[in-house]
């Protein structure tokens, strides 16, 4: 595996009837799927016919069997809406949302998203539009990645304030990857108050570095 972000996130799929990975750009985890058998069709989708040109070199026999359909396309248009499994991974939580809730978007039965950053407001949009949230924690890969998986159906228990902002797993599980992200965040804030700062920015930065200290404390639930 190129990384250990594109492991964890192979890792994470599982058998489907027809997977795909929208902004796929070099195209490892429709590999992953097809060199094990485990879709019988793969869609591999970006925005950018250049990152998608990546995925159709690595996928060309496949292509040219017809199991993998390649697609220059934005977001979720032009995918069926059939496809069982998608990944979108590498994009901001913004985007993520934008492309699931766009014209030509839907909430897949199954995904695995991987938000760059606004993992809340990803989390907010899941849960306003009735998905399950299954899975929902942070690992480490140099940087900090948070990943979410689930269902369009099903629902999910509300969130409290910190679970969408930090992934509810992570909360329950407090898992070492993810006090590691909490200690790095706190060091970024002792970093910013120990430079002159206006007095409203400074209260600022001492309220989030006490919230983020009360999660790593296991407060704040
Ligand atoms: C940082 S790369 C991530 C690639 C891969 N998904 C991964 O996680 O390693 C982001 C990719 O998403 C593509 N992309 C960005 N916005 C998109 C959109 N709205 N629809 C499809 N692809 C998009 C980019 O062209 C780029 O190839």
């Amino acid at each position: 595996m190129p990384s250990k972000r594109i492991e964890t996130l192979c890792s994470l799929l599982f058998r489907a009837d027809t997977f795909a990975d929208i902004g796929c750009d070099h195209g490892y985890c429709a590999a992953y799927m097809l060199r094990r058998g485990l879709c019988r069709r793969a869609i591999v989708t970006d925005i950018s016919a250049a990152c998608l040109k990546k995925a159709e070199d690595l996928l060309r026999g496949y292509i040219e069997s017809g199991t993998c359909i390649p697609l220059c396309t934005d977001g979720l248009r032009g995918v069926d809406r059939n496809t069982d499994l998608v990944l979108i991974a590498g994009m901001g939580g913004m985007e993520i949302a934008h492309i699931l809730t766009d014209e030509g978007g839907f909430i897949p039965e199954h995904f695995v998203l991987q938000p760059m950053r606004d993992g809340a407001y990803l989390r907010r949009v899941l849960l306003a539009r009735g998905a399950r949230i299954e899975r929902d924690f942070t690992f480490a890969d140099g940087k900090f990645y948070d990943v979410i998986t689930g269902s369009a159906a099903g629902g999910t228990p509300p969130y409290s304030a910190a679970e969408l902002a930090f992934g509810r797993e992570n909360l329950a599980r407090r898992g070492e990857d993810f006090l590691r992200f909490l200690r790095a965040e706190i060091g970024k804030k002792e970093a910013v108050l120990a430079r002159p700062l206006k007095e409203e920015t400074r209260r600022k930065a001492e309220a989030e570095k006490e919230y983020l200290q009360g999660v790593l404390l296991g407060e704040i639930k």
